[in-house]
């Protein structure tokens, strides 16, 4: 026989059942075991309705004093660890009126007017990734101090830079740290971009129709400092797709960190030997006592996997679904969860990891008069002098092919070897080759040109606060 009454206190939806639910099912449908991390915004998002419900006279102000009060006991037994989440409760919002209701009786039954838990957690959701979404904009921007930090002593240290992984045309190692601040700038602004959308009241949606009490949405808004209201109740408990696109800007986010792990792991192997990990952020191996793996950068460049895999799980969970809520949705927890979690671990390691990592200057300088760095330079001085771009590339290539012959640079060749290429060549050729004259060379905005790359440290310290006086 079952047991009504039974049913009807562990549940609040229990009065149209007559059976107790399953133990199994039970287990399968909770979200508790991860929900319970929304219990802080759970509790501001309740406040501010019960707050609104007493602005438009559905709750006196004792029943909102008790409300409020009660939430925010509840709060504060979460936080220190007294406070029992159990399966048979679902989810957080349920643990939250339960216990409401068992510290103020009837009063806490009336919290849940005018709402239900498709567009309360939809709230919770909002409320948490803003939060989250202002935490990565703080690490990025810690991230970007470290390297616009490393610029000025950096600032004589030129790189060889490559594509296909071949050596290509000499650059400022400032130039380098500047370009992930852009990558990271671009990031920071898909994210405040995010903010926007993700930054909107959905309570008030109720079900999924909206509600007959005559509730003002824009006094929860402003309550929750959202910035608009969602004008559609069957939107609003569907929609996810400020789940997705937080998601997506964090997988661009990993995208960036793993491109400089992964750079940053070739730089560091003894071939290259252009970068020298910290110790403290490597690790060794368990059978090969010799080594000093670069772990952090593999991980770094790994958990990427994660966060983009989150990306493609919450896509594939919103495909196909109908409007208003489905059960399916509860499943968006985890993977937005998961993925702020591990873009913070990232950039709280990244940031460091590129303050402390050091630059063998020695190393890279001995090598800057190989793989023909100054090339492109010297095709482009004949340009200047009139040669049609195709002629000069022929003649630099012809160039190449004598040096590399003769195992010796650009610079090595004798004019004579110069001008049986190409007969206008004169002393001044001399005066743009080498890596060094390569880069001050350099003219276009953007450039790695010295007065370039000093003026967009400057834009950088600027924009970073990373000078006193601005002059
Ligand atoms: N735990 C649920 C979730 O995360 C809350 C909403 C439940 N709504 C419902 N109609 N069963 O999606």
């Amino acid at each position: 026989m079952s047991d009504t009454n039974n049913q009807e206190q562990t549940k609040a939806w229990g009065g149209v059942f007559t059976e107790n639910t399953d133990k199994r099912v039970e287990q399968f449908t909770e979200s508790i075991s991860f929900d319970n991390r929304l219990y802080e915004v759970d509790i501001l998002g309740s406040i501010a309705h019960a707050r609104m419900l007493c602005d438009v006279g559905i709750l006196s102000s004792d029943e909102f004093n008790a409300i409020e009060r009660g939430l925010l006991e509840i709060k504060s037994e979460i936080e220190s660890g007294r406070f029992e989440f159990r399966v048979e409760l679902e989810d957080i919002h349920m643990h939250v009126e339960r216990a409401l209701i068992a510290k103020i009786g009837d009063v806490g039954r009336k919290l849940h007017t005018a709402r239900s838990r498709n567009d309360q957690v939809v709230t919770d959701l909002r409320l948490w990734i803003r939060n989250e979404i202002d935490a990565v904009d703080k690490s990025l921007f810690e991230l970007q101090r470290a390297f616009v930090g490393r610029c000025d002593s950096d600032f004589d240290v030129i790189l060889p830079a490559y594509t296909h992984t071949r050596r290509a045309q000499p650059v400022l190692a400032s130039h380098v740290w500047l370009a992930y601040c852009e990558k990271f700038e671009r990031d920071r602004e898909r994210l405040q971009d995010c903010r926007k959308r993700v930054n909107v009241l959905g309570l008030g949606a109720a079900a999924l129709a909206g509600t007959s009490i005559p509730i003002d949405r824009n006094k929860t808004a402003k309550y929750l400092e959202f910035d608009s209201v969602a004008a559609n109740s069957l939107d609003v408990s569907s929609d996810r797709d400020f789940v997705l696109e937080a998601a997506f800007c964090l997988a661009e986010i990993a995208i960036h960190t793993s491109t400089l792990a992964e750079e940053w792991i070739l730089w560091s192997t003894t071939e290259f030997n252009f970068l020298k990990i910290p110790q403290a952020f490597c690790t060794g191996s368990s059978i090969m006592p010799q080594k000093v793996n670069p772990d952090v950068l593999e991980l770094i460049r790994g958990k990427t996997a994660r966060v983009i895999g989150n990306l493609q799980m919450l896509i594939v969970l919103t495909k196909g679904l109908p409007l208003a809520y489905n059960r399916d949705l509860q499943e968006d927890k985890r993977p937005i969860f998961d993925s702020f979690d591990v873009i913070k671990s990232i950039l709280s390691i990244a940031a460091p990891l590129v303050e402390g990592a050091e630059l063998n200057r020695e190393v890279i300088k001995s090598q800057l008069d190989s793989g023909y760095l100054d090339a492109t330079t010297l095709m482009e001085f004949l340009i200047l002098r009139g040669v049609p771009q195709r002629t000069a590339h022929e003649i630099v290539g012809k160039l190449v092919r004598i040096a590399m012959d003769e195992s010796v640079s650009l610079s090595e060749l004798s004019l004579q070897k110069f001008r049986s290429v190409y007969s206008e060549f004169d002393e001044d050729v001399y005066k743009i080759l080498g890596a060094n004259s390569a880069i001050n060379a350099m003219k276009s905005y953007g450039s790695t040109a010295p007065i370039q790359v000093k003026s967009q440290i400057k834009r950088w310290k600027e924009k970073l606060q990373m000078v006193e006086n601005v002059k």
